[in-house]
């Protein structure tokens, strides 16, 4: 009989992202994000790992941290967004279940303006590069718990300081 081990899934993604964070820096974001793909729809990706959902915010929960990357698990209750933010290291994410909003701005202003909005769903996935231009916002506007998948070019303990910059 053939039985599925938990975390087989998440493991055999994590190896995927691996390989990818070693492509060329230009090419590393995108790269990360199509690794997730073949396993974002998986139901039993997070099986075994406890990621609760907070009341007052999104909440992040660590999967994975290489040399120079983190992989974290988003769990985003309905009407929790992030800021408004542009980022210090390359991203990738991925939607794991339901349904996320990601809202982008125009940078060059105080008060970032939205000019865009894309829905993300399950297995969906957005990446960019560190540019303070690339100013965007996720959101869970969904009626259901949302899950994500996202892969950072830091390390896990330097996301309070050096992740984010926050304009709004
Ligand atoms: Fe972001």
């Amino acid at each position: 009989m053939n039985v599925l081990r938990p975390g087989l899934a998440l493991d055999a993604m994590l190896d995927a992202i691996h390989r990818a964070t070693r492509a060329p820096e230009a090419e590393r974001p995108g790269a990360v994000a199509d690794a997730m793909v073949p396993f974002l729809r998986d139901p039993t990706l997070l099986e075994g790992r406890d990621c609760p959902s907070c009341p007052n915010g999104y909440k992040r929960h660590l999967l994975h941290e290489g040399a120079d990357y983190a992989v974290v698990a988003l769990v985003w209750r309905p009407m929790q967004m992030s800021p408004v933010h542009a980022h210090r290291a390359w991203c990738a994410l991925g939607v794991h279940r339901g349904i996320l909003t990601e809202h982008f701005f125009e940078p060059g202003s105080a008060t970032p303006r939205p000019v865009d909005a894309v829905l993300r769903r399950e297995g969906d996935t957005s990446h960019g590069v560190a540019d303070p231009r690339l100013i965007h916002r996720l959101a869970n506007c969904s009626a259901e718990v949302s899950v994500s998948i996202h892969a950072y070019g830091l390390p896990f303990a330097r996301f309070a300081e050096g992740l984010n910059h926050i304009l709004a």
